[in-house]
């Protein structure tokens, strides 16, 4: 009997470990500045998106599944409410952001790309291409050299002006191309652009 019990004492310490080994090395959480962020230290590919109302964060978190890929928001520093977004009004913020070329929301988090080869940046159309704070995160953070993918949700609007418009803005990026993708995409629709991608 004492056998049988050191026996299952050793297994439940095997299993107790190598579970916090897991805890250890992939970490799934609410950042401390509000955003969603899964991080594990040796992977070489990253998930960034930003998403105003939750469409875009849903396809970013079956990329990162299907990549593999740690996961970061993008977070901006004055959240986007509601009346921010309705486009139908003249003098909404994100409409006086979208007309104004130099806008630059700021982004609360800090983000490191240091350790990813690719990167996979995921945002909303908005008035035809991207929201102006993925100029921000092009202004803030250095992708000299690094293979980035574009992904986007629409209600209806191509990713194409956003990829030429981002093209311009930063020539030092190995820009992969991008996708438009519904809210209730299929991984395996998914699957077919990520195995597409040309690095
Ligand atoms: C200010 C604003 C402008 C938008 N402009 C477009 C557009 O030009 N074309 C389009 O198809 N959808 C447009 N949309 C709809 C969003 O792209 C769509 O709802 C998206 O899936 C939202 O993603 P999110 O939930 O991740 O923020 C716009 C939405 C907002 C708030």
């Amino acid at each position: 009997m004492k056998k049988i019990l050191s026996l299952l004492f050793i297994f439940a310490l095997i299993i107790g470990v190598t579970g916090c080994e897991n805890v250890e090395t992939k970490k799934e959480q609410k950042n401390d500045k509000g955003g969603y962020t899964e991080l594990n230290k040796d992977s070489k590919s990253l998930v960034l998106y930003f998403s105003a109302t939750g469409t875009t964060e849903k396809v970013a978190k079956m990329i990162s599944e299907a990549t593999n890929s740690n996961i970061i928001e993008i977070v901006p520093k004055d959240k986007y409410i509601s009346d921010d977004l309705n486009y139908n009004k003249d003098d909404t913020r994100a409409n006086r952001e979208m007309n104004d070329l130099n806008a630059r929301p700021e982004i609360e988090n800090e983000i490191n790309i240091v350790q990813y080869d690719t990167i996979y940046i995921g945002y909303p159309i908005w008035w035809g291409t991207n929201p102006r704070i993925i100029l921000t995160l092009l202004d803030n953070v250095d992708f000299k050299g690094k293979n980035v993918a574009l992904f986007c949700t629409s209600g209806g609007s191509g990713i194409e002006q956003s990829v030429a418009d981002l093209k311009e803005y930063n020539s030092e990026v190995n820009w992969l191309g991008g996708r438009r993708f519904s809210s209730n995409v299929s991984q395996d629709e998914l699957q077919d652009w990520i195995n597409s991608l040309n690095y």
